[in-house]
């Protein structure tokens, strides 16, 4: 039987990138898929991508800086595919555009930040759990990221909200391990997504250099860290976070 077979999966940020790969992954494990993100027709395009495996999709076009429209978006899983099994807090960002030093960056920037690196995940979370909680069963994926471990010299608000993820994972794995619903993150180095692939050249060959595996990593290399998370196999493992990174950071 296939890792996530019979399963309803929630993945946040879904219509590209990692988010995208994360969805592709969990349908070719068995589940069905609710895929939240603001780009509508990019999101319906992985659903007709995740209906060819054979499996259900839910494109919700959901802005997730708003609370009203993540709470909408949950009620419509649930009543069309069914409570969530599986929710992946993927969506987030780094605004590399509005890089600079603490001091030189506006406050609004560090606020989005939060909001989108952080506050979602809690607010996506808020809206899973008490279906997850009345049945005992539940996986919670947070991707964070390794600047959380590094830091980041231009971006001091995006590393901190990283960080900010791990620590709610961690405190979110307690409070419900007894009800048997597991929280872990995924802490990714550098991944190649349309973010990745707008930086200029020079940047990317910096990135390769310090990573020891001497590549960039694909967004699959990350869905296949979810699958395990999301899967049986991982029953025992909780409050974690794997970093997958080429070695930049070493724990
Ligand atoms: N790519 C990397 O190198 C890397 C490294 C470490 C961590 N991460 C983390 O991995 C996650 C995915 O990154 P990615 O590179 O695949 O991103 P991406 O920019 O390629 O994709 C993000 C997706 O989120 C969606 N989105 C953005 N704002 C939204 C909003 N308000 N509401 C709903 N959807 C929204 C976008 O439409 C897009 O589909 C992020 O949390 C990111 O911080 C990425």
């Amino acid at each position: 039987m296939s890792a996530s077979a019979g399963k309803i999966a929630v993945v946040t940020g879904a219509a590209q990138g990692i988010g995208r790969a994360i969805a592709l992954r969990l349908a070719a494990d068995g589940a069905d898929i609710a895929l939240l993100d603001l780009d509508g027709p990019a999101v319906r395009s992985v659903a007709q991508e995740i209906e060819t495996l054979g499996r259900r999709a839910l494109p919700l076009e959901t802005d997730m800086l708003d609370r009203a429209a993540i709470a909408g978006a949950f009620a419509t899983i649930a009543s069309t595919l069914g409570p969530a099994d599986i929710l992946v807090n993927n969506v987030g960002q780094s605004a590399r555009e509005r890089a600079a030093p603490f001091w030189e960056a506006r406050a609004e920037t560090a606020d989005f930040l939060l909001r989108i690196c952080l506050h979602t995940a809690m607010d996506a979370s808020r809206e899973a759990v008490p279906a997850m909680r009345s049945r005992n069963t539940g996986r919670i994926i947070n991707i964070s990221s390794d600047s959380a471990f590094v830091g980041s010299k231009s971006s001091a608000a995006y590393a901190a909200a990283k960080a900010g993820l791990i620590g709610f994972t961690r405190s979110l794995s307690r409070e419900l391990a007894g009800n048997r619903i597991t929280v872990n993150a995924i802490a990714p180095g550098y991944i190649r997504t349309r973010a990745m692939e707008l930086l200029p050249a020079a940047f990317v060959h910096k990135a390769i250099e310090e990573t020891p595996l001497g590549m960039l990593g694909e967004p699959s290399d990350i869905a296949h860290a979810v699958a395990f998370f999301a899967s049986d196999a991982a029953r025992y493992v909780t409050g974690q976070t794997l970093i997958v990174n080429g070695g930049r950071w070493m724990n």
